[in-house]
């Protein structure tokens, strides 16, 4: 967060990261080996930068055109220094801290719901130990009425789950087939404020879509497995309706909410989509965790961040949700029809065909860089070190086997397509 002004030539991307190595060094090695961009007759330098945290005055200039950030969502003080470089120095964010602290999962499924889309039925139940504060008690005994958590559970029906509001990362999660499992997993919520959702099941398949601008990769994933198994290489695993629907919905929600950056899931049975997460707005692109997919989503990165960089894009913080509203409120409009004013709308506010030009100008060597860089000696020394740094000794050489297969079955993939 150190002091600095921008000059006109040198676009500078703020990395503000967690725990990981592995997509920043790929990020970092991508953008220096894509040398400067030239857009309508401009060059422009590019630059990246780890960004640390310190005191920061609400007047300290910002000198990053573009921050993505990994953190913000566990450690609060960056996301307060997010929000002045948003309202204080224009700077581009992905994602929109306004709107991810405010407007969490809940929020997500309320928004959801109202442009149309098939939440399963949630319920928000009031906490099982409510805060501690002195006023709680006079609130308590005049207004927080007794409920019957059962009564509640049998209107949405067994098996369902129960899960915080603000979701993440699992936390608090669980299936509840039976009223002894409710009131057990009720008691432990705490002073977690907990959604209970019907279940869907069973379904076809769980698809988890990675959105990053306005592109999206629908994958086809398995929650039950280890993390490095849960994303499967499978391709068109969707009937065209349900995929085109997700699509849409990633999009929309993404649009809506002003994130740039987010990962999706939704339960398919045959063409019925059932969204149960949106609200993923620092999502997980680590290369043991997205192997095959992994060069898509760090080329979509490099490409969204540069596009943002060098355009001129400006920074929305607000958003035009009456603009959606008046689509889902519209009588006259069938479900197909919305559907279709709702990627309208996402693609305006991406500006996807102006990103689409750009990447194929501006970034026309990036797709081949990014291949032969994957298929190189760093790539592969970047990915041991990955699976060094994040597994026991006696599972590397598997693991370094199982994703070197896998990348190595995406650059062979690459050459066929
Ligand atoms: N309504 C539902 N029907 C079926 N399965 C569900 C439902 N809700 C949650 N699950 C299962 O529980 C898992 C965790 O729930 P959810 O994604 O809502 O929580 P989370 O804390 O955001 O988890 P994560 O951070 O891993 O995405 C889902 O990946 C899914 O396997
Ligand atoms: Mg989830």
């Amino acid at each position: 967060m150190t002091i600095g002004r921008r000059d006109d030539t040198t676009r500078l991307i703020g990395l503000l990261l967690g725990t990981e190595n592995d997509w920043p060094r790929a990020f970092e090695t991508l953008v220096r080996r894509l040398g400067a961009v030239t857009h309508r007759g401009a060059e422009h330098e590019l630059r990246t930068e780890r960004i640390t945290i310190e005191p920061f005055d609400l007047r300290d200039p910002v000198r990053y055109d573009v921050v993505i950030d990994r953190l913000a969502w566990w450690y609060y003080h960056p996301r307060e220094w997010l929000k002045k470089a948003a309202l204080v120095d224009d700077t581009y964010l992905l994602n929109n801290p306004f709107t991810f602290q405010a407007m969490e999962k809940h929020s997500a499924y309320c928004a959801m719901i109202r442009l149309g889309f098939d939440i399963p039925d949630t319920v928000l139940v009031p906490y099982k130990n409510p805060v501690d504060h002195e006023k709680w008690a006079y609130t308590a005994a005049t207004y927080n009425l007794p409920f019957d958590l059962d009564e509640v559970a049998g209107r949405v029906g067994y098996p369902m789950y129960m899960k915080p509001f603000d979701g993440g990362a699992w936390r608090g999660v669980s299936r509840v087939d039976d009223p002894a499992a409710l009131h057990a997993a009720y008691d432990q919520s705490g002073q977690m404020l907990m959604h209970l959702q019907a279940a869907v099941t069973p379904f076809d398949s769980f698809a988890r879509s990675l959105t990053i601008g306005p592109e999206t990769k629908i994958m086809k994933f398995r929650p039950e497995l280890p993390m490095h198994d849960r994303y499967e290489v499978a391709h068109a695993f969707l009937p065209p309706e349900a995929g085109m629907e997700i699509l849409t919905l990633s999009r929309t929600i993404n649009a809506f909410f002003r994130w740039e950056f987010n990962s999706c899931e939704a339960l398919v049975s045959g063409t019925s989509v059932r969204p149960i997460d949106y609200a993923n707005a620092c999502p997980d692109i680590a290369i043991t965790s997205l192997h095959y997919y992994f060069p898509w989503a760090i080329t979509q990165l490099v490409s969204w961040s540069i596009f943002c960089a060098v355009s001129g894009r400006r920074p929305r913080v607000d958003t035009s949700s009456r603009d959606w509203f008046d689509v889902a409120d519209d009588p006259e409009l069938s479900w197909s029809d919305k559907l279709g004013r709702y990627a309208l709308l996402a693609d305006r506010y991406f500006q996807a065909d102006e990103y689409r030009e750009f990447c194929s100008h501006a970034l026309a060597s990036l797709p081949d860089l990014v291949r032969d860089w994957v298929a190189s000696a760093d790539f592969d020394a970047l990915l041991v070190e990955t699976v060094r740094t994040t597994y026991p000794a006696h599972e590397h050489d598997r693991f370094v086997a199982h994703f070197r297969g896998l990348l190595g079955l995406w650059v062979t993939d690459q050459a066929a397509a």
